[in-house]
């Protein structure tokens, strides 16, 4: 997962600068149609001269019946007030200053039955849409963005990495509907697993394979093996939604039958080891851990989240801790950063065998076992 730990990288770096393509947008955002009619969709990470997301809702405007659409971003931006090929329309530009575009009508100026990049270029010169400097940085923290947050209905981007957690919590408290990508570890994040596990948040459609392709100004940074047509290469990319979708009431068909021999048990906590999602028998009825990746099957309809299986998450929902005579092993499985409240199995020299994190599940209507 070579770009998945340059994610994690970049996250620790600060390094922000992942800019979406309008394909992946569209590919996501046609299974959300149905919610954006009337509504006012707000992009808080996304600069209006460059960003698709902005592009995407522009184009998309009256198909979609949407009432407004707001796109701020940030000073820190290295793109910010770069690229004005766009909309060439701006005459108070000052170096750096971040804007705010607020978008009511979009008209087919053109005049040729559709909404192309030729009216959006127009937006701002009809005088009906706004293209203003913001006050200060563009922060989606700063009470400028919080004031456009809150008569927003749907925030739509892509966050930064490296403030996922705060971006998070921040929609929570506004109580607002969202789509954004974000990176697969932050299912296992103590503040993000929780929302998922009370289904106060889920994963959307998702990227293929999970693996995404954007535009960064890092490429030159990135492994060869992770460019692609001037892009880099992420794996381990998500939609993370609390939007209602289809997908989230399909069931995982299961084929497995539980059996002793093929499913280990846990040594310190009362439950099943299932290394693959589509592995986990269709007739066990007590507690199973499963990869994290399960969460894209997920439907709270077929099963129940119990909890994590690491950590201190895993200690609250009962995972023991090691006991002594492991705990001589922890140093070696803590090279693996294992550590109380981890799930782990014993095998038969009677050493610590800890699998990669586990979300602990119970199927809601499981199958009467063979007899
Ligand atoms: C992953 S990029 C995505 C950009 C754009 N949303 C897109 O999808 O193409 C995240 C963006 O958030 C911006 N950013 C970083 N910190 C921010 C903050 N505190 N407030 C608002 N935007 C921020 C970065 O400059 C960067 O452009």
């Amino acid at each position: 997962m070579a770009g998945n730990t340059y994610l994690q990288n970049a996250s620790k770096a600060k390094k922000d600068e992942f800019y979406t393509q309008l394909t992946d947008i569209e590919k996501e955002l046609r299974y959300y149609k149905k919610h954006f009619n009337g509504k006012t969709i707000f992009c808080n990470c996304d600069d209006p001269f460059e960003s698709n997301f902005f592009k995407y809702f522009v184009l998309n405007f009256n198909r979609l019946g949407l009432k407004k659409l707001i796109c701020t971003c940030y000073t820190g931006s290295p793109i910010a007030n770069t690229q004005l090929t766009l909309f060439d329309v701006v005459e108070t530009a000052e170096e750096n200053k971040p804007y705010k575009a607020v978008v009511t009508t979009v008209y087919d100026k053109t005049g040729d039955g559709g909404i192309d990049m030729f009216d959006v270029a127009e937006l701002f010169k009809s005088g009906e849409n706004e293209l203003t400097e913001l006050e200060g940085d563009g922060d989606f923290r700063s009470e400028e963005c919080i004031e456009l947050l809150e008569e927003s209905d749907i925030v739509v981007t892509n966050p930064p990495f490296s403030l996922f957690r705060e971006y998070v919590a921040q929609l929570m408290d506004y109580k607002k509907s969202f789509i954004i990508i974000g990176n697969q570890n932050a299912i296992t994040y103590k503040e993000i697993f929780p929302l998922l596990r009370d289904n106060k948040m889920w994963l959307g459609n998702g990227f293929s394979s999970n693996v995404g392709f954007f535009e960064s100004p890092y490429e030159d940074k990135a492994k060869a093996s992770q460019h692609k047509e001037g892009l880099i290469r992420v794996s381990g990319v998500m939609w993370f939604t609390n939007l209602d979708i289809k997908k989230r009431h399909e069931e995982m068909i299961l084929v497995k039958r539980y059996n002793k021999e093929n499913y280990n048990n846990y040594y310190n906590f009362d439950g099943i080891n299932v290394d693959k999602t589509i592995d986990i028998p269709c007739d066990y009825s007590g507690a199973m851990g499963v990869p994290i990746t399960f969460m894209d099957k997920y439907n709270p309809e077929q099963f129940e989240i119990i909890g994590l299986g690491i950590a201190n998450l895993g200690l609250e929902v009962g995972v023991n801790p090691y006991t002594p005579e492991h705990k001589k092993y922890r140093k070696e499985v803590q090279k693996r950063g294992q550590v109380d409240g981890d799930l782990y199995m014993v095998d038969e020299f009677d050493h610590p065998v800890v699998p990669y994190a586990r979300i602990l599940i119970k199927n809601k209507h499981p199958e009467e076992p063979r007899k």
